[in-house]
């Protein structure tokens, strides 16, 4: 019997310290109006400078794991997104693995930047429907504050830090019914983050500085992003022979307010159904969609037998949507 991939426990963290727009204009040349009429962000949290990023993947993950009603020991892989690790290697999903006593289980990162919690739950969906696995935990953990470059103004106002988890277990019942990921290389350069290889281009870009830094090009992500959006949910919707109208919730990575009224009035969706968490975190990058849906669910918005589409965008370039039916 085919199984579903399903998810049974949710959890987030964010860091307890605010910082505001105001307290930006004190840092670069930018104002508290600048920021809400371009991107609706109105603060975001930051992860205290010498805190590793992982401590906040193992608490989200002990909370998703606590409310799936499974033990740690009972779960066979831990999937960790992250574009923002702590190291190169151990990965971050070794990290947290061992954080959180998950002793049975295999351990890898994923990489997908912004998309990489969408990707990591079809790859995640992917062992269940093979029969492989039966438990599988997976987190998005992103710390942008370390790899934000504060004298960017271009940047710096975007990003916020915080991880989301959830339990994904093997099920009769959906669960996902659907994903769609994709990827256009050809337009990796709009946004990077250089590691072990600064070519003349970054280091130009970076004003001659070795810094481990986030460059974006803003404008061209933002019609990118519009468009990826789009045409992911509507292939979707296509492939599941659903229209827009069957969908409860759309829980869009949050990255910029108008990016999100764009894209969803393209699909010719109320934007009362779009959960925004933006306003007070900012961009999380991957942490951002398991962030809003455990909020969403928290606070009892979504409720069993609804429809709900995952849908985010982000470096590399990448895109990901994924349908899921709550149990
Ligand atoms: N404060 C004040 N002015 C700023 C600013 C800031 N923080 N950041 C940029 N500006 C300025 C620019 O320098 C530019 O000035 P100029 O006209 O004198 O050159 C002006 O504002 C307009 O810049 P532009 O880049 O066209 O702004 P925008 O409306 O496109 O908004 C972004 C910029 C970055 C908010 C927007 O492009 C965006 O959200 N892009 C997508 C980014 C994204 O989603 N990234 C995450 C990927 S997961």
């Amino acid at each position: 019997m085919k199984k579903f991939g399903t998810i049974i426990g949710l959890g987030y963290c964010l860091p307890d310290n605010i910082v505001n727009n105001n307290d930006l204009e004190k840092m670069v040349d930018t104002s508290d109006q600048w920021i809400r009429e371009r991107t609706g962000i109105l603060r975001r949290r930051i992860l205290d400078r010498e805190k590793p990023s992982s401590d906040m993947g193992i608490e989200a993950s002990l909370k998703a794991i606590k409310n799936s009603g499974i033990e740690a020991s009972e779960i066979d892989l831990v999937i960790v997104s992250t574009e923002s690790p702590d190291y190169l290697t151990p990965s971050m999903a070794c990290i947290i693995q061992g954080g959180i006593d998950a002793v049975n289980a295999a351990a890898f990162d994923l990489n997908a930047a912004c998309s990489g919690f969408v990707y990591a739950l079809t790859v995640a969906d992917q062992f269940i429907q093979t029969g492989m696995y039966k438990n599988i935990l997976v987190v998005a953990c992103e710390g942008l504050s370390k790899v934000v470059d504060w004298k960017d103004r271009n940047t710096c106002v975007l990003f916020g830090d915080g991880a989301g988890a959830c339990v994904l277990t093997a099920s009769d019942e959906p669960g996902i019914l659907g994903y769609d990921i994709g990827a256009d290389g050809k337009k990796y350069k709009n946004i990077t983050i250089p590691c072990t290889h600064f070519s003349e281009e970054e280091l130009f870009k970076r004003k001659n500085k070795r810094d481990q830094v986030i460059y974006m090009e803003g404008r061209e992500v933002f019609k990118f992003a519009v468009n990826a959006m789009t045409d992911s949910v509507n292939k979707l919707l296509r492939e599941q022979d659903l229209s827009i109208e069957d969908i409860d919730w759309i829980i869009p990575h949050q990255a910029n307010m108008r990016i999100i009224n764009n894209s969803v009035s393209k699909m010719n969706f109320p934007i009362e159904k779009v959960i925004i968490t933006l306003d007070e975190y900012g961009n999380t990058s991957s942490a951002s969609i398991p962030i809003a849906l455990a909020e969403a669910y928290d606070s009892g918005k979504i409720k069993s037998g609804q429809k709900i589409i995952l849908v985010g965008f982000g470096g590399g370039l990448t895109w990901a949507s994924t349908l899921i039916q709550w149990i």
